[in-house]
């Protein structure tokens, strides 16, 4: 079965296509020849999400297709950065002064509870299914690691001491929100095979 990912992260792209296996054919964004930085201006991150799988369907002649959006919700932040977490501090999708720009609004503030919430939208004959995975846990006080990505050096997961960017990839697949959203995903999907 060929399904589209939405995505043109290559490294996103080769995860996924390991985790779905042999009997799915991934492709993402540049093997459709899809160029153009497709909008995310729904406003939400659900929306966001459903808006890219969409913009695929619709210009790629209805082709099977999911795409996925993550934010970053802090709970004395009244959930923010959320669906602006990748351009929080700016356009250029800095993941240092994103992380600045958290730890100085949060201050020495005693609730840093915070979630990682990842939305997938999957599109198939035209109809929209969406799966939800969450990772709770606390924005810590300052940058723990040199591992992973965008916001990991601050993000405590629940039940844990270290942070994101001190655990090993694997470790950090276990928990995160992406795999948990696609655990969901997989599932629905070699069900309907
Ligand atoms: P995207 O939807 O995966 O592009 O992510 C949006 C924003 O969330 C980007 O700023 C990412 O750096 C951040 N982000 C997404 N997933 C993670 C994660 O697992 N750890 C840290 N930051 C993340």
């Amino acid at each position: 079965m060929e399904l589209v990912f939405a995505s043109s992260n290559q490294n996103k792209i080769k995860e996924i296509a390991s985790m779905l296996g042999e009997a799915f054919i991934l492709k993402g964004l540049k093997d459709i020849n899809c160029t153009v930085d497709i909008p995310e201006t729904s406003g939400t991150i659900e929306g966001n999400a459903i808006q890219k799988a969409m913009y695929v369907y619709n210009n790629f002649d209805g082709i099977d297709c999911f795409s996925e959006d993550t934010g970053l919700e802090i709970k004395a932040l009244n959930m923010r950065p959320g669906v602006k977490t990748a351009r929080y501090a700016g356009p250029e999708k800095d993941a240092d002064a994103n992380m600045d720009k958290v730890l100085l609004e949060l201050g020495d503030k005693k609730n840093r509870e915070a979630r990682f919430r990842t939305v997938i939208a999957y599109i198939k004959n035209g109809n929209i299914e969406t799966f939800e995975g969450i990772a709770e846990g606390t924005i810590s006080f300052e940058r723990m690691g040199n591992k992973g990505f965008g916001y990991d050096p601050v993000f405590i997961p629940k039940g844990y001491e270290t942070s994101f960017a001190q655990m090993d990839a694997e470790e950090k697949n276990k928990i995160s929100h992406r795999a948990k959203a696609f655990q969901l995903f997989l599932k629905f999907i070699k069900n309907q095979q």
